[in-house]
């Protein structure tokens, strides 16, 4: 089991590169399976994740290799065999295998997909967009055949933008015969990344960004060279982090665009902020206002910004509230934070958060992935040494992140025991 040590309060300065986005690449490996050519992908950040979906292309004996930044990736010899469901079940993003293989062999046999677990994240609106498409989904226990004699273009409207659904409809969609429609697509950058992907390896995708999406089926896909857009999540967590305790803190390699919900809010509140063109400069500032916020499909609030973000909101001064409703399990972080001597209520969907209060060091557990997030900030803030287990999600969605804190200042490490 690996534990994280913080040793908080001390002033963070200097520049923090920011990595791939994790919930492109998660996508853009699985969809890689489309053409029968090369691929090679730029920008890919070296996380668990990206492991994961490698192991699983190697099932499908497909050729991977990896260089510093780069994976290529070669599925001329690919074989469609049943992902085993220790496979599928250490990350969400495994069922875009579902519906890349799908969309390639017309059969995908696989397990139900792992990840946080943050609430109940169920795959109908995936299932139905196979079904519209043509595929009939057989689902024992945990199971799933999906298979079709032939894919068709579809009108699809999703009850909810769900990214995972819009993501998986495209990849089964973009060899279908025929014109697909989807209607209330998510609208995510990593989106429109996946889709530019998909176009540069031959397919013929619009509106990707918008709420409707259309994608003409084409029979073959072919080689091409992409690169990953810039993680805001993980942008905009360490942009938090500079508002906890930054002096300076230049968080680079980012599209601001991507985070401007979280920069208004930080603006509002007071926080001291330089934004360029594809940076943010960041420093703590005194006396923050109190603010609410709630999370939404983008361009709203990013639910996975919520959990870090309530760790700011502990420094306001007076009354926050933070509504979550994305994800019906996302304050697993909020005892922890209370251990540290946060003022936090939790009542339904909202927490009622009162600032400020001093940060104590405790030995907190990070639940999930943005909840270790949401600890890290917390650490480097509180006064003492505060160790964080269950750091493993943590290295699921950040890259080098003890190397990137320790090269701005931070007491931070990660130990086996
Ligand atoms: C993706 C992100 C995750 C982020 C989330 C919302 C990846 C790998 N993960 O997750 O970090 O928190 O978007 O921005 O990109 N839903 C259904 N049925 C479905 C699919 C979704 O009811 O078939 C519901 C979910 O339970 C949830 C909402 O739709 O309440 C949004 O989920 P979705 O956008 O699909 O999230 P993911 O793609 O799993």
């Amino acid at each position: 089991m690996k534990i994280m040590e913080i040793e908080g309060n001390r002033e963070l300065h200097g520049t923090i590169r920011i990595s791939g986005a994790k919930n492109a690449t998660v996508a853009l490996i699985p969809a890689a399976i489309l053409t029968d050519e090369e691929v090679t992908i730029c920008n890919v950040p070296e996380i668990t994740d990206t492991d994961a979906l490698c192991d699983i292309l190697n099932e499908l004996n497909v050729d991977v290799k990896r260089a510093s930044e780069s994976i290529i990736i070669n599925p001329q010899n690919m074989k469609n065999v049943e992902i085993a469901e220790r496979y599928s079940k250490k990350l969400r993003a495994s069922y875009y295998f579902m519906g890349a293989l799908l969309g390639k062999y017309k059969k995908a046999v696989m397990y139900f997909p792992g990840g946080c677990s943050i609430g109940a994240r169920p795959i109908d609106l995936h299932l139905k967009g196979f079904e519209a498409l043509g595929a009939t989904v057989t689902n024992k226990k945990n199971k799933y055949i999906v298979e079709a004699e032939e894919l068709h273009g579809a009108n699809i409207y999703l009850d909810i933008a769900s990214v995972g659904a819009t993501i998986n409809i495209m990849l089964a969609a973009v060899k279908a015969k025929g014109t697909t429609i989807i209607d209330n697509a998510a609208k995510e950058p990593e989106i429109v990344n996946v889709a530019t992907f998909l176009n540069n390896m031959g397919a013929k995708i619009s509106g990707a960004g918008t709420s409707t999406i259309k994608i003409e089926g084409v029979e073959v896909l072919h080689k091409c060279f992409h690169e990953v857009i810039p993680d805001r999540i993980e942008a905009g967590t360490y942009i938090i982090i500079g508002a906890l305790c930054g002096k300076n803190l230049k968080i680079d390699n980012i599209i601001p665009e991507h985070i401007d919900s979280l920069l208004s809010k930080l603006e509002e509140i007071g926080v001291d902020l330089e934004i360029g063109k594809d940076y943010v400069l960041v420093s703590k500032g005194e006396n923050y206002k109190p603010t609410n916020i709630k999370t939404l499909v983008y361009p709203g609030f990013p639910t996975d910004l919520q959990q870090p973000f309530s760790v700011l909101l502990t420094q306001c001064n007076g009354k926050s509230k933070v509504t979550e409703t994305i994800w019906e399990n996302r304050f697993m972080h909020v005892p922890y934070l209370k251990d540290l001597g946060a003022d936090i209520t939790v009542k339904n969907q909202t927490a009622t958060i009162i600032g400020p209060t001093e940060l104590t060091a405790s030995s907190v557990v990070a639940t999930d992935l943005r909840a270790g997030a949401a600890m890290v900030a917390a650490g480097l803030l509180a006064t003492g040494k505060t160790v964080i287990t269950n750091v493993e999600h943590i290295l699921r969605g950040y890259e080098s992140i003890i190397e990137k804190l320790t090269n701005v200042g931070a007491k931070i490490d990660i130990k086996e025991i």
